[in-house]
Order: C-alpha cells, then sequence, then structure tokens
C-alpha cells in the first residue's frame, strides 16, 4: 500500500510582532523533520503562514495607529524574511487574511451549520460602557475564574491556561481605557464541541507525534468538553456565513489556514490539495506546547464536523526560558532572532544547532547566551569541525585528495550503525538523540584519527595511513548527509569540500554507505569558527540591560497623599505666540496666557506640532513649576501632553484662561 504523502504544518505566528527563539524553538525543528523525511525519499509539503486575525492584532493596530492589514502585510514580510534567514524553507508562506483562508472558512463553516454542530445563543459578552463597544478577547483583561490569576478575556495566560470563554471573565476591565467593563447580552454561534467526546478519546489514543500533545489532550477531554464561542462582534475577521456584524473567532480561521495555503501551494505546484486532507492523510502539526488544546481537541473536532481528513500527528514543543526565567517580552527576557543574533552576523547554523541539540523537543529549553558559547565550541568545533578538519587537511597535504582504496567494513558498519539510530530518533521526533547520536559518530571518527596517527604511521607505511585517510573520508561524507537538516549550510561546505559539485540536500541519507572515489581535492578551510568569551560576554550584556530597562518600566510609581497632590498648580492656558529654538529639532518656544499673567514656555513638541497651528489653542499648564533654562532659553512651567505623539491636553468645556485645575 503507497503511504499518504506527508504535509507538515507549523502553528501561525501572529502578526504583531518580530520572529523571536519562542518561535524557532518550533520551526527549526520541524524544518529539521522536512529536510531529514525528503531525504528518506518521502515527498513532503511543509506550509504555514501569519496568523492575521483577532484581537492580539487589531489591540497592536489600534496601539500603533495603523490598520491590522497593514500591520499583518509587515509582519508577515517580516516572518518570511526571517524565516529564509535562519534555512527555516516552506513550500508556501501564506497569510490567514488572504482570499483563499478566507473561502476555505466560510465552506467549513457552512458544512457545520448544515451538519448541526453550529448552534446560537445569547451570551453575557463583556461591555465598555466608555468606549461603547463590546470587549471580545484581548480586548478585556481580569481574573481567571479557575485560578484566580489575571487573565486575558480568551485565554488565562497567566496561571492555569485555560481557554476562557466569552462572559467567563471575572472583574473585567476595558484593555483601552481601562474602564471597568459591564457585561451585555449578545447573540452569538457555538460550536458544539461536547458532541465529539466519543469520538475524540479513540482518536487522541491513535494520535501520532509527542505524548505530551497527547497525554495532555486524553487527560482535558476526561473532565467535561465545553462547546465554543465561534463568534466575535469584530470587523477585521472572515464574516460568519450569512452575518455581515460578525465575524469567526481567529482559533477556528487559523487552523484553517493550513488546508488554505495547502490550497494556494498546490495551485500553484499544480496537485491535488484534496490528497492532503480529505480521507487518509499524513498532516502533521508542529505547535508550542501552548496550544495543544486547539490541535488536538478543537481543531480535529472541527475538522471531524465538517467531513475532512483528522490530523496524523502533533509534535509539540516544550516552554522556552531565558536565563531560567519565563519567556517573557515585557520583562525583557526575550532574544530576538535578527536584532539579536541574525542582525550581528550570527550563524544561522549555530543556533539551529543549538535549538536542536539543547534538550529533548518536549523538555524546556533554557537559554543562556553563556551555554549557547560553550556548546558550540564543545560541540560544534571541537568534535564535529576538529574531526572533519583534521582528516581532510592531512588527505589533500599528504595524498592531494581521497586516496584510492576500500573503506573497511567496521567503518561501514559504526556509520550504518549510526544512520540506524538516527533514522529511528527522527521518525520519533527525538531530534536531540538524533544530534548527539551524529556527534558521537564525528567523536568516533575523532577517536579513530588520534588512536591511528596516520602523521606517525605515514613515515613507516604510506598505504596504511592512505587506508585510514579513506576511512576518515567516509566518517566525513556520512556526517555532512546527516548533519544538513541539522545545519544546512555548513554541511553544503563541508560537502563541497569532499569534492562534490552539487547540493548535498539532493542526496538520500543512505548514500553515506556510498564510497567517496579517489580525486583530488582543494585544500579545506575549518568549516567551524570558534564564538569568542568576549562576543559572547557582548551578546549577553545586550540581554542584560533589557532586563534591567523592562525592570525599570515595571516599577510602580509611588503613591501619592492628597497633600502631595495639593503642592501642584495647574491651569488652563491659552497659547498666544509660539516659535521654533533654532538649531533644536525638537523644542518650540511658547508665550501663554496663564489668566493675567504671559508665561514663556519651552515644550518638547516640535516633531507633532508646527508653531502656527498652536496658536489660540487651549492647553493645560504645570504653573508652579520651578523656572529652568533649556538649550538657552527662559522657561517657566511645563504644558501637559499625553502618548508618544504628545497630544495636547485641553478642557472638555470652555474655561478661561487661569482656570485652577482641580
Ligand atoms: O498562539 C499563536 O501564536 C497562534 N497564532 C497560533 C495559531 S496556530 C494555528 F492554529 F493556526
Ligand atoms: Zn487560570
Amino acid at each position: 500500500m503507497t503511504k499518504a504523502p506527508l504535509l507538515v504544518t507549523c502553528g501561525l505566528p501572529y502578526t504583531n510582532g518580530p520572529c523571536h527563539l519562542g518561535h524557532l524553538r518550533t520551526y527549526v525543528p520541524a524544518d529539521c523533520y522536512v529536510r531529514y523525511m525528503r531525504r528518506t525519499g518521502e515527498e513532503v509539503v511543509f506550509v504555514s503562514g501569519s496568523d492575521n486575525h483577532g484581537t492580539p492584532i487589531v489591540v497592536s493596530a489600534e496601539e500603533q495607529g495603523t490598520s491590522p492589514r497593514a500591520l499583518s502585510e509587515r509582519y508577515h514580510k517580516h516572518f518570511d524574511e526571517t524565516f529564509r534567514r535562519i534555512g527555516v524553507n516552506f513550500d508556501y508562506f501564506g497569510m490567514t487574511d488572504d482570499p483563499a483562508n478566507h473561502h476555505r472558512t466560510q465552506e467549513i463553516m457552512s458544512r457545520l451549520v448544515k451538519n448541526g454542530y453550529v448552534y446560537k445563543q445569547v451570551v453575557h459578552q463583556a461591555y465598555c460602557p466608555k468606549c461603547k463597544r463590546f470587549l471580545p478577547d484581548r480586548y478585556v483583561e481580569g481574573t481567571c475564574p479557575y485560578c484566580g490569576k489575571q487573565a486575558r478575556g480568551d485565554e488565562c495566560d497567566q496561571g492555569c491556561g485555560k481557554h476562557l470563554e466569552p462572559g467567563e471573565i471575572k472583574d473585567p476591565v476595558c484593555k483601552v481605557c481601562g474602564t471597568k467593563a459591564e457585561f451585555r447580552d449578545q447573540e452569538h454561534y457555538f460550536f458544539k464541541l461536547s458532541a465529539f467526546k466519543d469520538y475524540l478519546l479513540p482518536f487522541l489514543d491513535q494520535l501520532k507525534g509527542t505524548s505530551n500533545a497527547k497525554n495532555y489532550a486524553i487527560g482535558w477531554i476526561k473532565d467535561e468538553l465545553h462547546d465554543w464561542c465561534i463568534t466575535r462582534t469584530l470587523e477585521w475577521g472572515v464574516k460568519f456565513p450569512g452575518r455581515n456584524d460578525l465575524v469567526v473567532y481567529v482559533w477556528v480561521d487559523a487552523p484553517i489556514g493550513y488546508i488554505a495555503f495547502t490550497e494556494e501551494w498546490a495551485a500553484k505546484a499544480k496537485k491535488d490539495w484534496k490528497r492532503y486532507w480529505c480521507g487518509e492523510n499524513r498532516v502533521t502539526h508542529f505547535i508550542g506546547g501552548d496550544i495543544i488544546y486547539h490541535h488536538c481537541i478543537f481543531w480535529p473536532a472541527l475538522l471531524k464536523g465538517a467531513g475532512y481528513g483528522e490530523p496524523y500527528a502533533v509534535v509539540a514543543s516544550g516552554m522556552v526560558k531565558v536565563d531560567d526565567h519565563k519567556f517573557s517580552k515585557s520583562r525583557g527576557y526575550v532574544v530576538w532572532t535578527n536584532e539579536d543574533y541574525l542582525d550581528k552576523g550570527l550563524p544561522a547554523d549555530y543556533l539551529r544547532y543549538y535549538l536542536l541539540a539543547y534538550t529533548s523537543h518536549t523538555k524546556e529549553l533554557n537559554f543562556s547566551w553563556k551555554v549557547f558559547g560553550e556548546r558550540i565550541n564543545n560541540e560544534v568545533v571541537n568534535i564535529l569541525g576538529n574531526f572533519v578538519h583534521r582528516t581532510l587537511f592531512f588527505a589533500h597535504k599528504e595524498y592531494g585528495g581521497v586516496p584510492a582504496g576500500v573503506v573497511d567494513p567496521a567503518i561501514t558498519a559504526e556509520i550504518g550503525k549510526c544512520l540506524a539510530s538516527v533514522d529511528k530518533q527522527m521518525q520519533e521526533y527525538e531530534f536531540k538523540g538524533a544530534v548527539d547520536t551524529i556527534l558521537a559518530l564525528a567523536a568516533f571518527g575523532n577517536t579513530y584519527i588520534q588512536t591511528n596517527a596516520p602523521w606517525k604511521l605515514i613515515k613507516t607505511d604510506r598505504a596504511a595511513a592512505a587506508q585510514v585517510i579513506k576511512n576518515g573520508i567516509q566518517i566525513a561524507k556520512a556526517l555532512a548527509l546527516l548533519i544538513e537538516p541539522v545545519m544546512p549550510g555548513k554541511a553544503q561546505e563541508c560537502w563541497a569540500q569532499l569534492g562534490y559539485d552539487d547540493m548535498v540536500a539532493a542526496h538520500r541519507i543512505d548514500e553515506a554507505m556510498g564510497i567517496v572515489p579517489e580525486r583530488a581535492l582543494k585544500a579545506p578551510a575549518p568549516l567551524f569558527s570558534k564564538l569568542e568569551e568576549k562576543q559572547i560576554a557582548g551578546l549577553d550584556a545586550v540581554l542584560q540591560q533589557r532586563v534591567k530597562e523592562a525592570n525599570k518600566k515595571m516599577e510602580k510609581t509611588p503613591m501619592i497623599s492628597i497633600d502631595d497632590f495639593s503642592k501642584v498648580e495647574m491651569k488652563t492656558g491659552k497659547v498666544l505666540a509660539a516659535e521654533a529654538i533654532p538649531k533644536s529639532s525638537k523644542l518650540l518656544k511658547l508665550q501663554v496666557d496663564v489668566g493675567g499673567e504671559t508665561r514663556q514656555i519651552v515644550s518638547g513638541i516640535a516633531q507633532f506640532y508646527k508653531p502656527e497651528e498652536l496658536v489660540g489653542k487651549n492647553v493645560v499648564v504645570l504653573t508652579n513649576l520651578a523656572p529652568a533654562k533649556i538649550f538657552g532659553v527662559e522657561s517657566n512651567g511645563m504644558i501637559l501632553a499625553a502618548g508618544d505623539a504628545a497630544s495636547l491636553l485641553a478642557p472638555e468645556k470652555p474655561v478661561e484662561p487661569g482656570t485652577k485645575i482641580r
């Protein structure tokens, strides 16, 4: 029986921030797996894309004063380029806002409605009386009803990790204006997840992938399964069929993106996308450990309900920590792929190696620059690089290249053993085990060369020394072929040093058993260079500085008493005149009427206001600030403004200049 084609996907990154180590923890192993499987002769399609919908994007776009589409396009391009730079090569990288995904999502929704798995229900939805709008998902923050920790509207992100349904969060507060939200009734659509309990247990039982995904999901399913509200009151997203006022929940159209991207790829590659999704398939999802529920419970039920084939395997990566702290952008414990790594000229292959070799795929990865430096120097440079270089250097120096002859059967057997072990581990998503096995072959090679000392042997027996080198070169060939899924760039360099003029990735892994023929080689350059202690210290300093700055930002402003506040004098004012301050791009000199008195005030708002647009404006002035000279100009007070764009504060209703603020 022919195997169903293998389709590998990666959890989609939201388009509201740059690529970081947390993303790579899933993407690099997925890419490694795809490369490896292709090189065993499997036909593999590798798709992913960016996740453009939902409140994460809408809230970020609003904060940045841009549209969700523009923000999504910016970060989509960023992820596409970054993945290429790190060697993660998708066959297709789409956008969930692509027409193909709108179409497929609506088609699947309509099928679910037709099959009786969707029903309408009135829910108590958080509503902000000040912003006058409903507050879906990340528009609202409050307390988790399950564990009592601070949570987002749809997810207990700081505590137990549970998915929260609209209306479940306690003490909801509007994320935009901080007002206490109230609950109002609104009609929404629900997916009957509870109807799939009997289907899901046997499904999970046979699900392939990593045990963490399967076991968590089985544990959850033994509890009650709640139906999911699958619509939201948002403009941005995929419209629920027949309802222009509602879009589907982002967790509906995001995984459907996997199908839509396969369709988009298939249209270009002239293939039939249904082969991958309908009936027998081998759809393998690589995801972060935080989205197991979505991929092992919600998504298979959605597919089943709509009559599609269910996933074949779910491979979930363990958490990432930085310097023993929970990965956190706001606390500074983050490593950005471009800014902190690639833009500094560090090799993509080093980071790929570290991510794959640090620990098992399902375990916690605790990143630190120190350990990164140590592992690269001790393993990649000292073991792998040293073996390949010493062998090829000697071969070139003494024999001008690969000597004639055959490889010792004991060496071939060692290579064969390594190939079998790597294969078993790759098939089981044990990437660390596979990399360790490859490095063990390099270590074996080093010991072999060291023990046989061809530099001594050549003085008495040139042919025997040639045999040692012939054997060493065969090991180097196996290493180049095996390490390609881990370090594709370096593997290619090694392949070229062995005298091959094509792509190592075009060769099957089992060609490692095929002899390297006698031929001339060029003088080899070392494959890897050490990371210097100073360089590592510099990289670490950037991280420590970021953590320090984040801490400072987080430090709470101290509380003050009403007596403290009464020391502050603020009055309304009217700008009478404004002019630029020569040689300053930021400062303006203003004359402000603060009620029977004109104050000269220097204000740092030149980037946001032209002098002429300020004249006549009502403002709020801090009037008892001690006078100061700014840029050599006397300033007597301060104009109040809010936010990064320095929006000037003004009284809502007209009041006379000089009115006290109380
Ligand atoms: O959690 C996340 O970052 C989501 N953007 C992942 C979506 S994966 C999928 F289902 F599409
Ligand atoms: Zn919780």
